[in-house]
């Protein structure tokens, strides 16, 4: 890859932070265009926090329930991703809706990554509703946030088969493994400049030979 500066990345999460990892690991090679700077919570007890201070990842925890409103929280979120000098923000398992307020000011700047072939599937449960609608194939989305829960321009999808006799855990854990792949390979496509958001689409940059 070329010279250009790290994309300096903030990932929110809410508990495990098995795609944190992945993307701390990605962000770990010399030659990935962003560095995660920092790991921020809304919950105090969320296994990556332990996970991402290991890696040697600054952490901080914004806990929800300490704040009477949303925008106080929003306003608490801003000021760590602002001192930790954030460019770019990955959700990453965060399990709080945004204002679109906070929605705006990252426009184009940060990244959700949902357990679906999106528009299929949104909200909580997606591997128990791909296999209640009976379809063959499932996967992963990493997609801009947009006020809209679970929309917003596509940036990178990943497939996989949905076998005859998956449960829920069996599709689950087919699906995580391709989200592995797929976030830091999304977000590095973004750091880079090689997809950006222009309007309400996300475009590919062709590369200049
Ligand atoms: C992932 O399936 C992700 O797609 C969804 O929440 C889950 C978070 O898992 N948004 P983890 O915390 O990254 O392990």
């Amino acid at each position: 890859m070329d010279s250009l500066p790290r994309r300096r990345v903030a990932v929110l999460i809410s508990g495990r932070g098995s795609n944190m990892a992945s993307l701390i690991e990605a962000a770990g090679e010399p030659c990935y265009p962003a560095a995660i700077v920092l790991v921020a919570s809304n919950r105090p007890g969320a296994g990556g926090l332990a996970r991402a201070e290991s890696a040697g990842i600054p952490t901080a925890v914004v806990d929800h329930a300490a704040f009477s409103d949303r925008r106080s929280f929003e306003r608490a979120l801003d000021r760590v991703l602002a001192e930790a000098g954030t460019e770019l923000v990955c959700l990453a398992g965060f399990m709080r809706v945004l204002t679109p307020s906070f929605v705006e000011r990252w426009k184009g700047r940060m990244l959700n990554i949902h357990p679906s072939l999106l528009p299929l599937f949104k909200g909580l449960g997606t591997h128990a509703q791909a296999i209640a609608a009976g379809v063959r194939v499932h996967g992963c989305t990493v997609h801009y946030v947009v006020p809209e829960l679970d929309s917003g321009p596509i940036v990178a999808q990943a497939a996989v088969p949905v076998l005859w006799d998956d449960k829920e855990a069996t599709l689950a854990a087919r699906v995580l493994e391709a989200e592995h792949r797929l976030y830091p390979d999304a977000l590095a496509a973004v750091a880079t400049g090689r997809i950006r958001l222009d309007g309400n689409r996300a475009v590919h940059i062709p590369e200049r030979a």
